[in-house]
Formats: C-alpha cells, structure tokens, sequence
C-alpha cells in the first residue's frame, strides 16, 4: 500500500517548554509535560503517499500548497524516518523509499487561533510515514524535529517530554516523550479552551524562544531550580488526581513561561487585556471557593486553556458567559455540550464580576483528554485522490 491516512491531536503544555540546547535537532533545555486532547473536536489530518510516478516531493497544508525544497524541519522529518525505516527493518528493502511522496494535511480548527497547529501537524506527518514505510517502536523524536511540542502529541493522555542528555548520537540523547497516564486515567477532568478575539501577529515560538535563550536571567533559574522541582511534583499530582497541587502547578508554570517572555529583551508579550481578565476571574473563583477549582494555562498567544472537574463546569461556564457576553449564538459553543444557565448572582456580587464590553471572546470549545494517532482506514478518508492531488 502507497498511500497511508491518519489523524493526530492537539497537546497543552502545563509545563511549558520553552528554549532549545540544539537549535538543528531541537533539543529543549528541559523537560515538559502536557496533555493531549481529544480529537473528536481538534484534530490534524494527513495523507500521505508515495509513487514512482511522481517527478518531486509535494506539500499541501490547508488546501494551500507550500513550498517543500526550503521547508528544513519538514525535510529533516521526511530524511530522519526514512533512515529509520532502512536501519529498523520496516520496509527497508522496499524500493517505496526511493519515491517521491505528495503530503496533504489539514487541521479541523483554525491555524490562526493559536493553538498548536504545528504540534498536530508534525506528530500527523510523521506518525502517517511510520505506516507507510512500516516503521515500527517509538517515533517521538521525530516529530520532534519537526517542532519540539510536536512529540508529546505523539501519544494520548499525560505526556512528559524528557530533554535527554547531552551525547553524541541520537540515540544517546534520549529526548523522547513518554505517556505518564492515559486519556482514562482522570476521567472527569475536563479542558476548556477560551479563544479570544486578536488580530494581533505574534512573534513565533522558535523566534521568542531564541531571544529568551539570548537574553533572559530568569530563564536560567526556571530551567535550573523551578523546572525540575514541578516536573517532579506534577507527575505526583496526576498520578494521584490531586487537582489542587495539579492546578497550582499549571498556573504558576505558566505565569512564570510569560515572565520569562517579558524578561526577554525587547520583550515579548502573548497575553493581552483579556487574556489578564480570565486570570483574574479564575483567581477570584477560585478564592470564592476557598480551593482550586480551575487552573489556567496561555501558550505563545492570548487564549487560555482551563482544566477544572467535570462537577463546576455549568457554573464556570455560566460565569465566563456572564463575564464575556457574546452577540453570535451560532458556533459559539464548540465539541461537547455545555449547559450553562444565568450566573449565580450571589458569586458574582461577592467576588464583584462585570460584564466586559461584548465579543471579547470568539468561542469556547469543550473538550478532555484524548488518545495519541491512529491511521484512518476508509478509502474516502484519504486526502489525494489516485493521481496523487489534494481531493
Ligand atoms: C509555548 O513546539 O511550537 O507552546 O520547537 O520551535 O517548533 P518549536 O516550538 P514549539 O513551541 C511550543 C512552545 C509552547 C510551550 C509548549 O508547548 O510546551
């Protein structure tokens, strides 16, 4: 078979990685961990297929094609698992291996919202060329070299990426991820995502990620003193369920990721005005409760990710709805069901919530923890038809 599909997930970082020791095989200054969510809301899909028909290797990424001969991290994955393929003895001797290959992917949510595309779209790529050439075992580091966040998306559940140790191999390095638990583990956690309205361009993660290394002090004691500690403790905290010690970590992991961005000289700044809003309703609900209830957590952009129990949903739901009002019903709520009803007044006099000026946000999804990849198996889900061109 030539022609392979498959569909991958979205991971969150709830502790963040954040600067590379080697820039060419993006290796991290330290470990993360993350959560991979469900792909029955948020999903990469990709074909791939190879032909000895095809005069070059092509790539179309959300019906757009791009350019593949100056795309290095795309090249390097396409290299690394065809090397793979020969030494482990998928189908090496297979001449599939000499052919050029047609790659069409696209992503379920839209790029422009920030929320880990590339880390979707390299765990889909590669893990759909590991079918292909029959490559078996653990391919994390090669997404990897995609983009770093692209391995934890590698498997479901809670995944912790280990920056390895310093060698002289590959295979000395060790910077794989690793599945602590899987997507059953904690079954009435759920993960909702706050997109919020920005036209603003942001600087890209490999971009601050470099001048952070440059030039922040404070990214130096996270990574030598705060880093290591949490990873520890956050294990801990899954293992046990323990949603306190869970969402404490996740938040101060967090603000301390976007101190370092504005430790980084010039700064860079990813939340905005209202990305500082859902922190302070969050704090506030939670000291309302006297107990961690929700924990946030914001990447390189302005929307948060909140993890909370299944149980306080309705009302942080009911809450958020009354903070951000919305004009547009349509869409607005996304992947599973939310019920919310009128806030709960005594709540929001207490702890003194306004509404903020209207469309603030532009939709919630709903979502949990979710599985790693898995090949589709249907003829009509493949995304190039027989000649090889997107469908
Ligand atoms: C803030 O994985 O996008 O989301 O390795 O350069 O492709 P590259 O960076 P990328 O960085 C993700 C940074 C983050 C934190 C995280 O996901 O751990």
């Amino acid at each position: 078979m030539n022609i392979v599909t498959c569909i991958a997930p979205v991971n969150i970082a709830v502790i963040k990685y954040w600067g590379k020791r080697n820039e060419d095989l993006i290796l991290p200054l330290n470990d993360s961990i993350s959560a991979t969510l469900s792909m029955d809301q948020m999903r990469a899909t990709t074909t791939v297929m190879a032909s000895p028909d095809f005069a070059e290797d092509k790539i179309w990424l959300n019906g757009k094609q791009e350019a593949f001969s100056t795309n290095i991290r795309l090249i390097n994955c396409v290299r690394e698992i065809k090397k793979r393929a020969k030494s482990n003895g998928g189908d090496g001797e297979n001449k599939i291996l000499d052919w050029h290959i047609h790659i069409c992917s696209e992503n379920n949510f839209p790029t422009a919202a920030g929320l880990a595309s590339s880390a979707a779209g390299y765990a889909c790529l590669v893990y759909a060329l590991a079918q292909l050439y029959g490559v078996k075992g653990d391919i994390s580091n090669l997404a990897r070299q995609g983009s770093g966040s692209a391995c934890r998306s590698v498997y479901g559940g809670f995944v912790q990426w280990h920056r390895g140790i310093e060698g002289d191999t590959e295979e000395t390095r060790g910077s794989v991820a690793e599945q602590l638990v899987n997507e059953f583990h904690w079954p009435e956690l759920r993960i909702v995502i706050l997109v919020v309205n920005d036209v603003k361009k942001k600087t890209s993660s490999s971009i601050g990620m470099k001048r952070s290394m440059d030039t922040s002090e404070l990214l130096k004691y996270r990574v030598q003193i705060c880093v290591p500690r949490r990873v520890e403790a956050m294990k801990k905290a899954i293992a046990e369920k323990d949603f306190e010690t869970f969402g404490e970590i996740t938040i101060k992991d967090s603000n301390q990721f976007h101190a370092v961005c504005l430790d980084t000289y010039p700064p860079v700044v990813y939340m905005n005005e209202v990305s500082n809003s859902i922190i302070e309703l969050v704090h506030s609900y939670n000291s309302f409760h006297g107990k961690m209830k929700v924990a946030y957590t914001f990447d390189a952009g302005p929307n948060a990710c909140l993890f909370l129990m299944e149980e306080n949903l309705n009302e942080m739901i009911s809450l958020i709805n009354y903070a951000f009002p919305f004009s547009h019903g349509d869409s607005y709520f996304r992947g599973l069901p939310l019920i919310s009803g009128p806030a709960p007044q005594h709540i929001c006099s207490s702890i003194n919530i306004k509404p903020h000026s209207r469309d603030l946000l532009k939709y919630i999804i709903h979502t949990k923890l979710g599985p790693g990849p898995r090949q589709l198996g249907e003829q009509d889900d493949h995304l190039l038809n027989s000649a090889g061109e997107p469908v």
